[in-house]
């Protein structure tokens, strides 16, 4: 006997139960959702890569070249040149010395926690980061202490109290859900002063913020220890990776699990990541992203949604509250054609629901337009603004 179906009986007594929709069409600005043609308003796929030409013919001659599986992990038969080259091109990306492909950006964050964080450790979480994050710590042995959301205040305070001998500082930089991003400046200088690791998830900071897209590090000119990012969003194809000194990498390749035990990532996947990965670099997508980010706040500051108008994260939060409120306007946007998900319990605090709006570069501003006179509308009938 289980518990099983009392547990998702509950679920969906709190109304928190999920379910998929289904993609009929390449992820573009449009797709078919549910046989619906949709405005794509929450894909990570920020730069429009995941269905370019380009991109889709360099992951194809990839398996040309060397087939679909990669048919080992990477320390016994699935080791290819390309994986080598992807993490030399990371490395240069990302201005540091060596670079490591994990299969997810959660298995990378996992895998270098736990790996690192011995009985020794203190692990300074902030409280919103990503599940990865909070996984990696509960795998590790260290003691996790999680400070408030980019509340320096609190991790200078929780740090000072204790004066750790060893310990990591980790948080990501755009948060997955609320789109601000980690206060990184001040974050390395607390590390600095006592001696600590910092650790920066830059899952969506990669190909985004920075005027190269670069990632956190260049958008605040410091160092970070390690930054860990995934391929999965702006790069469009799947993966994940840890850029960090020769040392720390070789160590990684030696201890983290989530490297060692897994079947290395497909050279199909790993070729179409290099090709996103140059169009990041000689194209204007990044820059049409940021003008994008630029022109929706605005707008929304307009209709009275608060919004930063300097912002340059491409998350941006509506906040909702209530459960089924937040369903609700979901439904009547996708109504009108436009996908931006409700975004609920346990992804976000319970009655602190949000529509969860993401912008590419691929959009215009008579999409964005649209988007905006459409919200307006609905969050007016449903009396969230006036
Ligand atoms: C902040 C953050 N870190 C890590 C991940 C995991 O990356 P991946 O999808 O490659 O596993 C995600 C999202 O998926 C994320 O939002």
């Amino acid at each position: 006997m289980n518990d099983i179906k009392e547990k998702l009986q509950t679920i969906k007594e709190k109304n928190l139960y999920r379910e998929m929709r289904y993609l009929s069409k390449p992820q573009d600005k449009y797709t078919v959702i549910d046989k619906r043609q949709v405005l794509l308003m929450s894909s990570n796929n920020y730069l429009g890569l995941a269905n370019n030409e380009e991109v889709k013919k360099s992951a194809i001659d990839g398996i040309n070249e060397f087939g679909l599986g990669s048919g080992g992990s990477r320390l016994t038969t699935g080791s290819y040149d390309l994986h080598k080259k992807l993490e030399e091109k990371i490395a240069k990306f990302k201005n540091c010395e060596a670079a490591l492909i994990f299969n997810t950006g959660y298995m990378a964050n996992v895998g270098v926690i736990s790996s690192i964080c011995d009985e020794n450790y203190y692990i300074f979480s902030d409280e919103l980061n990503h599940a990865s994050i909070i996984d990696g710590c509960k795998l590790s042995k260290g003691k996790t202490i999680v400070y408030k959301h980019n509340d320096m205040k609190d991790l200078y305070n929780k740090i000072s109290t204790i004066n750790p001998a060893k310990g990591i500082i980790v948080t990501d930089s755009v948060f997955s859900m609320d789109g601000d991003i980690a206060n990184i400046h001040d974050i390395v200088k607390i590390a600095k002063e006592f001696n600590l690791l910092t650790v920066v998830d830059d899952a969506h900071a990669t190909g985004v913020v920075d005027k190269n897209g670069r990632g956190s590090s260049e958008y605040f000119n410091c160092k970070v220890d390690i930054t860990i990012g995934t391929l999965s969003k702006a790069v469009a194809s799947e993966g994940g990776f840890v850029c960090a000194d020769e040392y720390i990498i070789d160590y990684l390749k030696n201890k983290a699990r989530s490297f060692i035990s897994s079947t290395a990532l497909s050279p199909g996947i790993i070729n179409g990541a290099i090709k996103s990965f140059e169009l990041i670099e000689s194209t204007d997508r990044v820059k049409k992203l940021n003008n994008n980010i630029k022109y929706i706040n605005k707008k929304l500051n307009e209709i009275g949604i608060e919004a930063d108008e300097n912002g340059d994260s491409p998350i941006i939060p509506i906040f909702i509250g209530d459960e089924d409120l937040a369903m609700d306007i979901s439904k009547s946007l996708l109504e009108k054609g436009i996908y931006i998900p409700a975004i609920r319990y346990p992804t976000v605090p319970l009655n602190k629901s949000i529509l969860r709006m993401t912008i590419m570069s691929t959009h215009n501003k008579e999409d964005l337009d649209l988007v905006i006179n459409e919200l307006k509308q609905i969050l007016i009938e449903n009396k969230v603004i006036k």
